[in-house]
């Protein structure tokens, strides 16, 4: 009998698995959708999702865990560029919420994105749009 219980317990535990994974890659891509739509009202303007595109502000592939002022050709700030951060999923929270006031002397426009679950969505979208490995920056 313990054979029968352990076939069926088993078969138990893989059935109840199955939805939770579904369910949170459903979850994963519904804020990735969720935070591209954000992103075209409220940083498209300025912001190239891709860096083959020029924009007026820096393009924003690759942007979590690289370093602030980092992408080539761009005329930063020196506030921006002197930062001497890495663009960490909380630096990029406090700068959507108040990037001037995170960081005097920035160029970037006041945002203002103090909705959490905004900044969930947004930064959900950016991460998608990052296929680089950049944990050797952010060491
Ligand atoms: C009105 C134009 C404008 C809008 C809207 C805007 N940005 Fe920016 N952004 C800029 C400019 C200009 C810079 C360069 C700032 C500097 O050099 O000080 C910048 C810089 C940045 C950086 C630093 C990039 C780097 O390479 O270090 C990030 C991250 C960023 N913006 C994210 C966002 C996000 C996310 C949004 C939308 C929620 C947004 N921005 C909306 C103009 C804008």
């Amino acid at each position: 009998m313990h054979r029968f219980c352990s076939i069926l317990c088993a078969a138990v535990t893989a059935v109840s698995a199955v939805p939770a994974i579904a369910a949170d890659s459903t979850f994963e891509a519904v804020k990735v959708t969720a935070g591209e739509t954000l992103f075209q009202a409220e940083c498209r303007r300025c912001h190239s999702p891709d860096a083959d595109h020029d924009s007026y502000g820096p393009p924003l592939e690759n942007i979590v865990g690289r370093a602030a002022g980092s992408y080539q050709d761009y005329d930063y700030s020196t506030a921006l560029e002197a930062s001497g951060i890495v663009w960490t999923p909380a630096a990029l929270r406090a700068w959507m919420e108040d990037n001037d006031g995170f960081m005097p002397g920035t160029k970037m426009r006041h945002v203002g994105i103090e909705d959490r679950t905004v900044q969930d969505f947004i930064l959900a979208y950016l991460t998608s749009i990052t296929t680089q490995d950049n944990s050797a920056i952010s060491e």
